[in-house]
């Protein structure tokens, strides 16, 4: 059988737990490297954040929930089209005003005005797609983050697999889409700096297969 060439439309049972999975997966080092990779988005009172490929909200919960502690009010938005990720989002975020889901294929335009947001975020999404499509929703995050707002991208690390350690070889090919390196083989700064956007700073997990890049809107 052929290899699933993007494993980024999460349905079925892997949906339904998609949360414990990831803990569980990591041997618990999920739970910890989120909360540390999602501390370093600037939350400001007023500010209008947007999450392509939302999920269940963990990360946005995770947001609100330091949001609160700091005093400052956030209007959050979780965009998805996974039937099953939509239902726990919801099932998560209910009750909080400031919260909104948008059913939406975040490679087609948003209908917000240019520069409605003050920062977007895009965790472990962005490397499921074809490099074509990558850039639609790049580019859909140029129209939507205000200059000098933040892109916070969560995802896998630039890195040449061939010439990593076996057990990244075997991460790689044997249980990650063909996507996953093809995204690793890219130099994310300069197709960023094609839509608008800039280097700001880098964080590494992981044993530096995993990524937050952070890019400030120009
Ligand atoms: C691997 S999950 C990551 C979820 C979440 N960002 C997280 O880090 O926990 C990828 C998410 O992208 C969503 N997704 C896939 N294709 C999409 C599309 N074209 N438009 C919007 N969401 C999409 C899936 O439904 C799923 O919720």
């Amino acid at each position: 059988m052929a290899k699933q060439l993007s494993k980024v439309e999460v349905k079925g049972l892997e949906a339904r737990f998609y949360d414990f999975f990831m803990d569980t997966l990591t041997l618990g080092k999920y739970k910890k490297f989120i909360n540390d990779a999602l501390s370093h988005i600037e939350l400001k009172d007023g500010y209008k954040i947007i999450d392509f490929g939302s999920g269940t909200g963990r990360n946005i919960m995770i947001l609100q929930k330091r949001a609160e502690k700091e005093g400052v009010n956030v209007e959050f938005y979780g965009a998805d089209i996974g039937k099953v990720m939509s239902e726990k989002f919801k099932k998560k975020t209910s009750g909080y005003e400031n919260i909104h889901f948008i059913n939406h294929d975040i490679r087609k335009p948003f209908d917000f005005e240019t520069g409605s947001f003050d920062a977007g975020m895009i965790s472990f999404a962005l490397h499921g797609f074809v490099q074509e499509e990558r850039n639609k929703i790049l580019s859909n995050f140029s129209h939507l983050i205000k200059k000098g707002g933040r892109l916070y991208i969560i995802d896998y690390n630039e890195l040449d697999v061939n010439k990593s350690p076996w057990y990244v070889k075997f991460f790689y090919r044997k249980l990650e889409c063909p996507l996953a390196e093809d995204f690793s083989s890219k130099n994310l700064e300069e197709i960023l700096s094609g839509h608008g956007f800039k280097k700001y700073e880098y964080k590494i997990y992981f044993r530096n297969i995993i990524r937050l890049a952070i890019f400030e809107r120009v």
